[in-house]
């Protein structure tokens, strides 16, 4: 019997050396320890021995039986120590390796020309006000000396919601909207950016577009009040040597009225394709505010009076990054977009 004892004990030793893997000292384990394990058989047959031989075969066998428990457990620890280890060796990281390209978004175009006005303005310590695209005829022609018969509504057609409503057609309507909330503060000083819709549709007109009005209304106001500040206006986006000029103009809601032109910004006035030979390029319509359109604001024009102007911006990022199709602004093709 003890010999048996040494001699499974030797042998099972040599069978934990050999184990290479978890599994297999799992199923070793349940041979040796478990209920019909070679061990425990071994055990149930001391009971056949002499009370002498049992104590002494007894503590032997249990000692045997603790020793090999323990060679199982720092076995187990080693196999899943190891296996630890290729793990970690399998998951490491090649930093050596080059990244995927990560493709950043950017603003698009008409969004930073938009910004950039923003700022101009409000430098000059204007404010950004806003009004609803979906507009009152009230608002988008009458207040703005427009009756129903005007001929100047043949040139701003437009989608009607109803007879009273309509998609506004520029962003002046926001001036009347102001005024009223304003009135009779002074001064009343806004820029409003938006986007406005028109029956247009070619390579330099779209269906929808987008405007910036400007409108400013104080005292002893004058028309030089306006050349000043859109001339600084022309010069930042434009750059300094940029020149303007302003050419007679009639919209029914300023008097007198004026449209800007800039130098043009492809061959700097000499005459080209892009200016039509003329040397320059429209950008905006401008004018002292009329004197009907303050009182339907409700300030009296015979106190206070104004200027206004009204930009295309998808006219002005055409001129500044050289762009001759209009619609590309609204394709959303981004070999185009990432150009700029
Ligand atoms: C107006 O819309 C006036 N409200 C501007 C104004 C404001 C005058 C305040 C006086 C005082 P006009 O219709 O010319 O004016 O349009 C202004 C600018 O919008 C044009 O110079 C042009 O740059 C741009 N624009 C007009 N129609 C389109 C279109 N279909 N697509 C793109 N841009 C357009
Ligand atoms: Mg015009």
């Amino acid at each position: 019997m003890l010999k048996k004892l040494e001699h499974l004990e030797g042998a099972i030793q040599e069978k934990i050396d050999g184990i290479k893997d978890l599994a297999s000292l799992n199923d070793l384990r349940v041979k040796v320890l478990g209920r019909k394990g070679e061990i425990t058989l071994l055990l149930k047959e001391i009971k056949h021995l002499t009370p002498e031989e049992r104590v002494h075969t007894g503590r032997l066998a249990n000692e045997i039986k603790t020793n090999l428990e323990k060679l199982l457990e720092v076995k187990k620890q080693d196999l899943e120590q190891e296996e630890i280890n290729i793990r970690l060796l399998e998951e490491k990281i090649d930093i050596t390796l080059p990244g995927l390209p990560y493709i950043n978004g950017r603003k698009h175009p008409l969004t930073r020309i938009t910004e950039e006005i923003k700022e101009i303005f409000l430098a000059m310590s204007f404010s950004i006000a806003e009004g609803p695209e979906i507009e009152w005829d009230y608002y988008n022609f009458e207040a703005l000396n427009v009756p129903k018969d005007h001929p100047a509504r043949d040139m701003q057609d437009t989608l009607y919601i109803s007879e009273d409503i309509l998609l506004r057609t520029h962003t002046s309507p926001v001036q009347v909207r102001m005024m009223e909330k304003t009135a009779p503060q002074l001064p009343l000083k806004i820029i409003v950016p938006g986007r406005v819709y028109r029956r247009d549709d070619d390579a330099t007109h779209s269906p929808m577009f987008h405007q910036v009005e400007g409108l400013l209304i104080d005292e002893h106001i004058n028309f030089g009040h306006l050349k000043s500040m859109l001339l600084h206006f022309a010069q930042h986006v434009f750059g300094e040597e940029v020149k303007v000029r302003y050419r007679p103009s009639f919209f029914p809601f300023t008097e007198p009225s004026a449209e800007m032109d800039i130098s043009c910004v492809n061959c700097k006035g000499s005459g080209c394709r892009v200016c039509s030979q003329t040397g320059w390029l429209e950008i905006l319509g401008a004018g002292m505010v009329h004197p009907q359109v303050l009182e339907y604001g409700g300030y009296d024009p015979k106190k206070v009076n104004g200027f206004a102007f009204g930009m295309g911006i998808e006219r002005i990022a055409m001129l500044k990054y050289g762009i001759n199709d209009l619609r590309l602004f609204f394709d959303n093709d981004h070999r185009f977009l990432a150009q700029i």
